[in-house]
């Protein structure tokens, strides 16, 4: 298996030769959609790059729909061809049980006549008994996508929570259940499905065999408010007689120890308990199901090989305690004792919007050294969210191999365990004798060096693989530039974001937190949007946003939410908070989703009423939260003492009243999609008024700020509360540009500044030297975490110091994204990709070269197809290779020059100034 960092024409899609639609979807899934929450799922299809135009053409939308494994009814849907991003669907709503394999083919010709003459578009439906109704040859037809609905209403929900009754501490260190039932089929089922969720963490086995190749399920959500279940075509898995099922149960969020200071321990409930409904339809017709429940005495618990599991701490497992075909029928379940019911609410069962928690990448020791005493060091050349699968040989039983994990090492050579705090994770594999291959189940670690202890004899590389875990989610940004650190930066900024999607966008995937900070994805969110189809899962976690602001008054830090040390009580806190605005922004530039920004507007528009009441009559938000820390300010600036990472060279309510201005205006232009004018009206006077009053207490004549700062000047013209007009936009600009040559071309912002810091250097003329300092490699910058050898971005611009040791500060982490959202400049700048419509339906293309940059490839994936935009700058001219996909327009802006593009792939040249590329 190998990541899949390739571009989408080379590797990112399958192309289905003949149809010209590489792909199919429904929402915001890709692929496969198995027990979705929704009975009439959006359609959309993607077409491939031989295709242009899709102005007055047609396409056909064939949808078989019946039980899996039995007989289909087909019917298709003449629809516009440029009806392609998120389609009503045009058929009956589906039922829970029933399937739909739906396709689509592009007519051949334009102007391409109807056979059955009818021609209401879109949707029209053209139901017919007949194999081909549509005329349309089998060649001509795109993939089918499999979508079925999940468990949608109360009937559906047929099982129970059922778990070990024993008697267990109360918490920390829980020996993990294992859970079995068997049945006995008469025939084989030609259709199974598993419906499987848990309190805690849970994977299924059939006969011997792992259930789908999921992990951490049910994924982290406000468990009493909703939990997710995961559905499985089990169909291969089951046969006629005997067959047994097993589950494994741990801990994890629901009940594990998680985040800071000593963290929360039984956090949503202190029993752990499984769901898994069966449903088998056979050849017959005949259904059957199998329920988990306590009272037909047929499923047992027993304590398995998992001494302990927690997500941060690791995990200890014992092989001697193994039960080997568990799982399969004719088992000796003798000495199991019977399950309890645990009491649960069905209706929290919900759908996942987003995929799974998947294996993304498998890698071997890129070095191995032997420490002595069974010891090793093995390095794996690349930071990440991550697990080792050992091949476990020549140990004695009882024998016990243990692997610590750390980021980096000390100077000394040592791993840095430090910054880990209390989560250790360490893995314990206790020996029976037997060699096998060893991956812990139900911890998570975030780690580029590991350290093995208690090996027999040689660590061979053929011993150790390293498997890298995330959400599974489409790739859809890429860049590459002639400058190989810049590459490097970028993989960077790609390797945190896939650290840390997983199942939430947590802050940091190794130390005891590993929490959804809402302001770190607020900042990262375009970023993130350009890099991946992030639509499904962000919105997934802004259910548990709207839910924890419901049950806590505000926006909390972090969500799901958890009362921690100081942050017990949730106070507004800008950008944090506004990330109720800004990642629904960022989602609908994305995607063009108008329906996300719908769902989302009742939250931004209580944020934005919250806060109004908390500024000064003036419209400056200079309240201070009863947060310890009062406003986070510009977080973890490079002036922040190791141990005070809110204490910053700009003033907090500076910062807090330009990102509420920012958010307020994004609010106006939500209303103004969704056609709310008054409330357009009302949020763009509310903007302005705190427009002025920022001018007056912030802003002096002369365009100096009274925080006389790279982050003041950047928000305050990236925020655009200097207008174009205004002299001190000017003067701000050169002034900031000032500060960044003063301080030897050195970052000077924190979280909050940086990533609009070149962008304000950029929209004030100073291009030249945003790529000094996007280029410098002098701490605090970026290229400084480059050069000394990260693999992903910091937290802290110095989490490395210039002489390679840790930062001391208690919080210091190699995998945090948020730093890295200078990549959106990047792909704006370098690449010069921006979308000027939601959905890149219009998109400008502007690279601004500089630094030396000779050339860049830029792509992008957005839901019309791929943008792709190869530029190079020699003998004074700028050639361009630029493919707009079918459906979509771009405005190529270089130098004076203004060109329109449609759907088409081009070959541009251009005249440039002599050193266009040197600025
Ligand atoms: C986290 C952050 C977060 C911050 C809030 C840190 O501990 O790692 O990234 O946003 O706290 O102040």
């Amino acid at each position: 298996m190998s990541l899949d960092t390739g571009r989408a024409d080379q590797h990112g899609s399958h192309i289905h030769h003949g149809s010209h639609i590489e792909e199919v979807n429904v929402e915001h899934l890709h692929g496969e959609a198995l027990g979705i929450g929704m009975a009439t799922p959006r359609i959309s299809w993607v077409y491939d790059s031989s295709i242009d135009s899709i102005a007055d053409r047609r396409a056909t939308v064939r949808i078989r729909r019946g039980r899996p494994g039995l007989s289909w009814q087909e019917r298709t849907f003449r629809v516009r061809a440029d009806g392609n991003v998120l389609m009503d669907c045009p058929d009956d709503p589906l039922a829970f049980g029933e399937q739909a394999r739906i396709a689509v083919a592009i007519d051949d010709l334009p102007g391409n006549e109807d056979p059955s003459g009818s021609d209401d578009l879109p949707g029209s439906d053209d139901p017919s008994g007949n194999d081909d109704p549509s005329g349309i040859g089998e060649h001509a037809w795109s993939d089918e996508i499999v979508v079925e609905p999940g468990m949608l209403g109360p009937a559906d929900r047929k099982a129970a929570m059922i778990g070990p009754g024993w008697y267990e501490p109360t918490s920390d260190w829980r020996h993990a259940p294992l859970l079995r039932t068997e049945t006995s089929l008469d025939d084989r089922p030609v259709a199974a499905r598993l419906y499987l969720s848990a309190l805690g963490l849970v994977e299924a086995e059939i006969n011997g065999h792992r259930v789908g190749e999921d992990i951490l399920t049910p994924g982290w959500t406000v468990y009493d408010h909703r939990v997710h279940y995961r559905t499985y075509d089990v169909t291969d898995l089951l046969k006629a007689g005997g067959n047994g099922i097993g589950l494994w149960l741990a801990d994890g969020w629901y009940r594990g120890r998680i985040g800071f200071c000593g963290g929360s321990v039984n956090t949503y409930g202190d029993r752990l308990a499984a769901y898994a409904q069966l449903e088998m339809t056979f050849a017959d017709g005949s259904t059957r199901t199998l329920v988990s429940n306590a009272y037909d005495g047929r499923w047992k618990a027993k304590r398995g090989p998992i001494v302990y599991s927690g997500l941060c701490e690791g995990e200890r497992y014992d092989a001697r305690l193994a039960d080997a075909g568990f799982s399969s029928a004719g088992y000796d379940d003798s000495d199991w004792e019977p399950v309890t019911e645990v009491r649960f609410d069905p209706m929290l069962l919900e759908a996942p919007r987003m995929e799974p928690v998947r294996a993304i990448r498998t890698t071997g020791p890129r070095s191995i050294r032997n420490l002595g005493n069974g010891s090793f060091l093995l390095d794996f050349g690349q930071n990440c969210t991550q697990r080792l699968r050992l091949r476990m040989h020549g140990l004695k039983p009882g024998d016990e191999v243990t692997v610590h994990h750390a980021e980096v090492l000390e100077p000394d050579g040592e791993l840095s365990l430090r910054p880990l705090r209390r989560g250790v994770q360490t893995d314990v594999y206790v020996a029976d004798g037997h060699d096998e291959w060893w991956e812990p189940r139900f911890t998570i670690h975030g780690f580029r060096y590991a350290r093995i202890d208690g090996w027999p004899g040689e660590l061979d590389a053929d011993d150790v693989v390293a498997v890298a875990y995330g959400t599974s989610m489409q790739r859809t940004g890429w860049l590459e530039t002639s400058n190989a650190m810049v590459n490097r930066l970028h993989e960077n900024v790609e390797w945190s974001m896939r650290s840390n999607f997983v199942s939430i966008p947590t802050d940091c995937p190794q130390r005891d937190e590993r929490l959804g900070w809402t302001g770190d994805i607020a900042l990262f969110a375009p970023t993130a949007a350009f890099l991946h189809d992030v639509e499904a899962i962000l919105t997934d976690w802004m259910d548990d946003v709207a839910a924890e602001t419901e049950r806590w008054g505000t926006v909390p830090y972090y969500v799901p939410f958890i009362p921690l040390a100081e942050w017990r009580v949730p106070e507004a806190i800008a950008i944090w908070g506004d990330s109720v605005v800004v990642v629904p922004w960022a989602l609908y530039m994305a995607s063009g989703d108008a329906q996300t920004l719908r769902e989302q507007y009742p939250l931004a528009r209580r944020w934005v009423e919250e806060v109004r009441g908390h500024l000064a009559d003036d419209g400056v938000w200079d309240r201070r939260p009863n947060l310890m820390y009062g406003q986070l300010g510009d977080w973890l600036d490079p002036t922040a003492p190791p141990d005070d990472a809110a204490r910053a060279m700009t003033a907090k309510e500076l910062v807090a009243t330009s990102f509420f201005q920012h958010s307020v205006r994004l609010l106006a232009e939500m209303a103004a999609v969704l056609g709310d004018s008054a409330a357009e009206d009302d949020y763009r006077s509310l903007a302005e008024h705190i427009r002025r009053g920022f001018l007056s207490r912030f802003v002096l004549a002369d365009g100096r700020m009274t925080s006389d700062t790279q982050c003041a000047y950047t928000l305050a013209i990236t925020f655009d509360l200097l207008d174009e007009h205004d002299e001190r936009r000017r003067a701000a600009g050169d002034r900031l540009a000032e500060l960044v040559k003063g301080g030897g071309y050195t970052v000077g912002t924190g979280f909050a500044g940086t990533p609009y810091l070149l962008d304000a250097l950029c929209a004030t003329g100073h291009v030249d030297v945003a790529y000094r300092l996007f280029l410098s490699e002098q701490c605090p910058s970026w290229m400084y975490q480059v050069r000394m050898g990260g693999t992903t971005t910091w937290e802290r611009w110095d989490s490395m110091r210039p002489d390679g040791s840790v930062n001391p500060g208690v919080m210091t982490s190699f995998n945090h994204y948020s730093l890295g959202s200078v990549a959106d400049w990047m792909h704006r700048t370098i690449g010069g990709i921006t979308p000027l419509e939601p959905g890149w339906t219009t998109f400008e293309v502007a690279p601004k070269p500089g630094g030396g940059i000779a050339s860049a490839h830029v792509t992008h994936r957005c839901p019309l197809g791929l943008i792709d935009v190869r530029w190079k700058v020699s003998d004074g001219a700028m050639t361009m290779a630029l493919r707009v996909p079918a459906g979509g327009r771009a405005v190529v802006c270089v130098g004076d020059e203004r060109r329109e593009y449609e759907g088409g792939t081009y070959r541009l040249r251009f005249d440039v100034d002599p050193g266009f590329d040197s600025m």
